[in-house]
Order: structure tokens, then C-alpha cells, then sequence
């Protein structure tokens, strides 16, 4: 019991390992990672929808949605952004919880906000995936019109331009986003889970 808060902590009947069982699969945070317009949400959106066909359970949590609601109030400040992955860390351990496989596609730029979620999980629930995209590309794609915006200083702190963006040193997957197609990147992360036996 944290005493000061009156704050106490209660069991449920029914463990992690049940509920993972009755999935039959096991339940991580696949992690991506990577720059504006690296491709993040549109790689999580084509896993999840490969994972649901083979009876996964799953869920994404992307960037942009989340800012809506959640996270509404946070802006890109470096304190805005701990706070935002912070709680988006323990959202992600409340889905382990629930047995499920979480797709998150957020920019988290600073190496300590992803390690500090790698943390709050057990070791093999934290999947980095470090979607590489040369800026020059990002720029090049520019979805949303955003890189334009910050290069005439109409976005501060943007990531990339005006703000940094701290490259994984040992992810376990890391997806060349500019060299190879989609179909390829998707088989990448599916191919590892088999491997590493997350799908049974
Ligand atoms: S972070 O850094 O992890 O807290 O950012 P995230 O929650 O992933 O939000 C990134 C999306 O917000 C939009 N956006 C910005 N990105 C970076 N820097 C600044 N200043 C900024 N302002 C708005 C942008 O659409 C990002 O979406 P993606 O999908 O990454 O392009």
C-alpha cells in the first residue's frame, strides 16, 4: 500500500499467463520508432491487420490518435514528449496485462524515454523497432505538410528540423523504410515474432 496516498494495489483472479493462454499467444509492445514520415503508422496498420489474420490479438496505439484524446494538451516540448510516452509505456503494460499485441507508432525521439519503457516491462515484452528513413526521404514524402511548415518556422521543435531525434543503438529490428517495399518490412517483423516464438 503506497501509505500516504491511501493508494492500494489489487490482484485479479486471473494472471497475465492465463489470459495469454486463452489467446494462445504471448503479448508484447512492438515499439516503432523513427522520424516524421518515416512510415510508422502505415507499417503498423499492415502488421496488425497480417497478425489479426492469424487470430492475434492486437491493438495500435498511434501518435496523432492518442494526441487527440488521451494525450490532448501535450505538445512536442522535450518534457511534453517524456510525458507523453511515459503514459503511453503504461498504457502498453496494461495491454501486456491483457495478453494483447501492441502496435505503437510514436516518434519517441529520446533514448531514454523508450529505454525508460523497455523498463516497465519484462525483457523480452519490449520490442524497438527503429523504422530508418533518411530525413532527405521524409522530406520528400512530407504527408502533411508539416516539414515544409517547420523549415519556414512555422513549427518549432520540429523533429528532424529543430528538435532531435536519437537513433536506437541496439533495437532488435530495425527496418530499412527507404530501401525496401512494405510487403518486405511487414514479413521483417512477422518472420521475427515466429522466430522468436511471440505467435505460440
Ligand atoms: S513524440 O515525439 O513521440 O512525443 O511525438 P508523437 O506523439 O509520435 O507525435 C508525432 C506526430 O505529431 C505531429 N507533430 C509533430 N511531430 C514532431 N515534431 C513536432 N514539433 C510536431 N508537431 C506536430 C506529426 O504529425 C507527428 O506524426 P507522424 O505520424 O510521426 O508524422
Amino acid at each position: 500500500m503506497v501509505e500516504s496516498m491511501n493508494i492500494t494495489w489489487h490482484d485479479s483472479q486471473v494472471t497475465k499467463e492465463e489470459r495469454q493462454k486463452l489467446h494462445e499467444h504471448q503479448s508484447a509492445i512492438l515499439w516503432f520508432t523513427g522520424l516524421s514520415a518515416s512510415g510508422k503508422s502505415t507499417l503498423c496498420v499492415e502488421i496488425e491487420k497480417k497478425l489479426h489474420e492469424r487470430g492475434i490479438s492486437t491493438y495500435i496505439l498511434d501518435g496523432d490518435n492518442v494526441r487527440h484524446g488521451l494525450n490532448k494538451g501535450l505538445g512536442f516540448s522535450p518534457e511534453d514528449r517524456t510525458e507523453n510516452i511515459r503514459r503511453i509505456g503504461e498504457v502498453s503494460k496494461l495491454f501486456i496485462d491483457a495478453g494483447v499485441i501492441t502496435l505503437t507508432a510514436f516518434i519517441s525521439p529520446y533514448r531514454k524515454d523508450r529505454e525508460m519503457v523497455r523498463e516497465l516491462v519484462n525483457q523480452k515484452e519490449f520490442i524497438e523497432i527503429y523504422v530508418k528513413c533518411n530525413i532527405e526521404e521524409c522530406v520528400k514524402r512530407d504527408p502533411k505538410g508539416l516539414y515544409e511548415k517547420a523549415r519556414n518556422g512555422e513549427i518549432k521543435d520540429f523533429t528532424g528540423i529543430s528538435a532531435p531525434y536519437e537513433e536506437p543503438i541496439n533495437p532488435e529490428i530495425v527496418i530499412e523504410n527507404d530501401k525496401q517495399s512494405i510487403e518486405v518490412s511487414v514479413d521483417q517483423v512477422i518472420r521475427y515474432l515466429l522466430e522468436k516464438n511471440y505467435l505460440d
